[in-house]
């Protein structure tokens, strides 16, 4: 709309550019005639006084003169008299002209010395005037000269009369043309646009058979519809297609799954059975920026994940609204249709109180269960403040979601991570017939370390009302069942892997989370061009190495640090040829443990950089700023190496999210024996990240492989991930819970 109104107030400009000058020519134009007129009224009229004045004149009859003067002044527009000797001495004047005679007697000594008549227009105190001299004469020569002074002000009057009227016809035009371009624009551009969003939108929403937009549109669309229309056909065609091989593929679960299958699947396993997503962290994130609201998708592995799987399924997702332009995006209900730019399920946010979020997001879940459950030698901090707030919001969750599916029959609610520990008892104490999941995305601890929360018993009943518990890892899966057979009563099935409690049991299952497969940013990065990517960056290195992580303790960025300067001083060649590039996402601020951890970051690559910086060069550039998935996607593509060394860490998908964007089967991956990822991902350089002089050797490694030798390991990591993406891993959630 903006550039509309900016078009039209273009176009007012360059009318009214028009109309000026215009205007301007006109009024010169009548300016001349106007003048022109009044010299040669003032001529005739001078000449036939000059019949009278001349003899009186000559016979020096001055109070003749004074009496002629005083009879003709002010006589239509002649406004005054006045007759001048031939030395500029005044004989008679008229009284308006008294005291400007002198000012205006040069005009009348013009016209003798040239003895012709001379005229001009002056100023004088009762307005503009056109004053005329003409030469008296005896027989021989010049004696003096007649002047008279007509009114010239009706020009100026007429001249504003024109600029006035024009100007007011510019007006009314000016607003007549803008209303009906701004019509034309409306009718002929933004309805039949506004109709053709709305009927892709239609399409691409797979709305395809029934409830489209009709497609009315004017001839300047026609042609663009007839493609839009032919294009649509074979969509149809193509889904028709994909959703049959899909149904013949349903029951091989190993075969690729992909978002199609999973649609497939929910319909024909689930019979449409509505999912309700649970997580504290929101997909996507609204804060404002001036008078705009923009919004971001957060660094979240658990997001990453579940993100495509909601936008497979639809359905609802209910989380925390954590953006300062939350409130300004939902409805009344709080609610709001995401992914935002092409809407496929609704996302529910609920409101925490500062109070709130301090006790049970700052408190127990990330001073608490976080260092707790990530042997990551940082010790937990619980206090009972925190606790009672993590209960309390624990229930402000369960009511929302009993609140959303109170109309739906066996509603499937899978809740997300060790935030929401005591919420799938509180939603199975009152709807039994719904299924109910867990899954626990970062480790679970040996039993010895987990009992020393004070909390321990109330976690683990909470989580056990759920029908599935899932965990990354089958270690994770050992880890529970050992610390729920130690620190509460139930019954145990080793055989079936099931924990049954007061009469409900639950099933405990790994199921390692994957991310999508192929890369989602893969038609965009096929224009990707590294060079100039890192011309941007001013790099000039050879090798190129890159880290991706939110800025956390567990995330091994130190031991990396170090293993790089190791690096750099074993392997000397390697100084001015290789830069490591950290991406950190500022992460949970607020808790001062990461505070100093940042600090910590910070000054570390300080003192290494300052280690070896030469000619402009230096080791290692942080980037601490969030980043799009697009921007890191652009990161993954251009190194040679990835480090990935967590010191503890329940999958860890930066690992996945490497491999699964370099589609050129390039790039090696060093990899932490402590992740998840690390039991599937086998094809990476797998390393001990307390080790730093072994990750040093990796990166050395890794640097040398041989382009044939990366491929090969590539190719098979690549394989991993596209056998076991995030849709095959929620399909088998949902199948198992399903089931049970
Ligand atoms: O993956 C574990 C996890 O805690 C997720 O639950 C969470 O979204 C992510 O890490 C990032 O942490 P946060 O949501 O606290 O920023």
């Amino acid at each position: 709309m903006k550039q509309i109104f900016a078009a039209v107030f273009v176009i007012i400009i360059i009318i009214s550019l028009i109309v000026a000058a215009f205007t301007l020519t006109q009024v010169q134009q009548e300016d001349q005639g106007l003048k022109k007129g009044l010299e040669q009224r003032s001529i005739l009229l001078a000449e036939s006084l000059k019949e009278t004045v001349q003899p009186n004149f000559i016979n020096k009859s001055d109070q003749q003169l004074q009496n002629l003067v005083d009879k003709f002044e002010d006589k239509q527009r002649l406004a005054g008299m006045a007759i001048y000797d031939n030395k500029g001495g005044t004989i008679a004047t008229s009284s308006s002209l008294i005291t400007q005679v002198l000012k205006t007697k040069k005009i009348a000594e013009d016209a003798m010395d040239a003895d012709t008549a001379n005229g001009d227009f002056v100023e004088l105190n009762n307005g503009k005037m056109y004053l005329l001299a003409i030469p008296l004469h005896d027989e021989k020569s010049v004696v003096g000269a007649l002047m008279i002074a007509q009114d010239a002000g009706y020009i100026d009057t007429r001249l504003n009369e024109i600029w006035r009227s024009n100007l007011l016809g510019l007006f009314i035009q000016a607003s007549l043309i803008s209303i009906t371009i701004l019509f034309i624009i409306r009718w002929l551009i933004i309805e039949p646009m506004r109709n053709l969003v709305k009927f892709l939108k239609s399409t691409r929403a797979e709305d395809l058979e029934e409830n489209s937009p009709s497609l009315l549109t004017n001839f300047f669309f026609r042609p663009l519809v007839k493609e839009i229309s032919s294009i649509r056909r074979k969509l149809i065609k193509a889904r028709f297609a994909a959703t049959e091989e899909a149904k013949l593929g349903l029951e091989k679960l190993n075969s690729t799954w992909t978002e199609q299958r999973l649609k497939v699947f929910i319909k024909d396993v689930l019979k449409d059975r509505t999912i309700f997503m649970v997580s504290n962290r929101e997909p996507y994130i609204h804060t404002k920026k001036g008078r705009n609201i923009n919004y971001y998708i957060p660094a979240s592995g658990m997001v990453t994940a579940i993100e495509p799987i909601m936008e497979a399924c639809g359905g609802m997702w209910i989380a925390q609204g954590s953006g300062d332009a939350d409130k300004l995006t939902v409805d009344e209900e709080d609610k709001l249709r995401v992914p935002p730019d092409e809407p496929k399920y609704t996302l529910k946010r609920v409101w925490l109180s500062e109070k709130e979020k301090a006790g049970y997001y700052y408190g127990f879940s990330n001073e608490g269960l976080w260092p707790l459950c990530h042997i990551a030698y940082t010790r937990p901090t619980f206090r009972k403040e925190d606790w009672e707030e993590y209960k309390n919001v624990n229930g402000k969750f369960a009511q929302n979601i009993l609140n959303e599916i109170k109309d739906y029959e066996r509603p499937i609610v899978l809740i997300q991570d060790f935030q929401l520990a005591l919420v799938p008892k509180m939603i199975k104490n009152s709807r039994p017939d719904a299924s109910v999941g867990i899954f626990w995305h970062i480790p679970w601890p040996n039993s010895e370390s987990f009992s020393v929360c004070p909390w321990k018993k109330e976690i683990i009943d909470g989580m056990l009302g759920a029908d599935l518990v899932g965990f990354q890892t089958q270690q994770h899966c050992n880890n529970f069942i050992e610390t729920v057979s130690r620190e509460i009563e139930s019954l145990l099935d080793f055989e079936q892997l099931t924990i049954t409690r007061n009469g409900h049991t639950s099933c405990i299952k790994p199921f390692p989370i994957s991310i999508a497969f192929p890369n989602r940013f893969k038609n965009k990065d096929d224009k990707f061009n590294s060079m100039k990517f890192l011309k941007s960056l001013n790099i000039k290195t050879k090798y190129i190495g890159v880290g991706v992580d939110r800025l956390d303790y567990t995330k091994g960025i130190l031991e990396r640090l170090k293993a790089i300067e190791i690096f750099l001083k074993r392997y000397p060649a390697y100084v001015g040829n290789f830069t490591f590039i950290q991406i950190a996402a500022p992460s949970r601020s607020k808790i001062k443990e990461y505070q100093r951890f940042t600090e910590a970051v910070e000054k570390e690559v300080e003192r290494v950089n300052n280690l070896f910086r030469k000619n402009g060069w230096k080791p290692i550039i942080l980037f601490k700023r969030h980043h799009t998935q697009e921007e890191i996607s652009r990161f993954y593509k251009l190194a040679n190496v990835c480090l990935v060394t967590s010191l503890h860490d329940g999958m860890n998908l930066v690992a996945k999210e490497f491999v699964a964007a370099r589609n050129d089967e390039k790039g090696v991956l060093i990899l932490s024996q402590f992740t998840g990822s690390s039991r599937e991902l086998k094809d990476a350089l797998i390393i001990n990240p307390y080790n730093g002089e072994q990750t040093a050797d990796a990166i050395k490694v890794a640097l040398e492989l041989s382009p044939l030798e990366q491929t090969k390991r590539m190719k098979k990591l690549r394989e991993v991930i596209k056998n076991y993406n995030v849709y095959r891993w929620s399909a088998e959630i949902l199948k198992t819970i399903t089931n049970l």
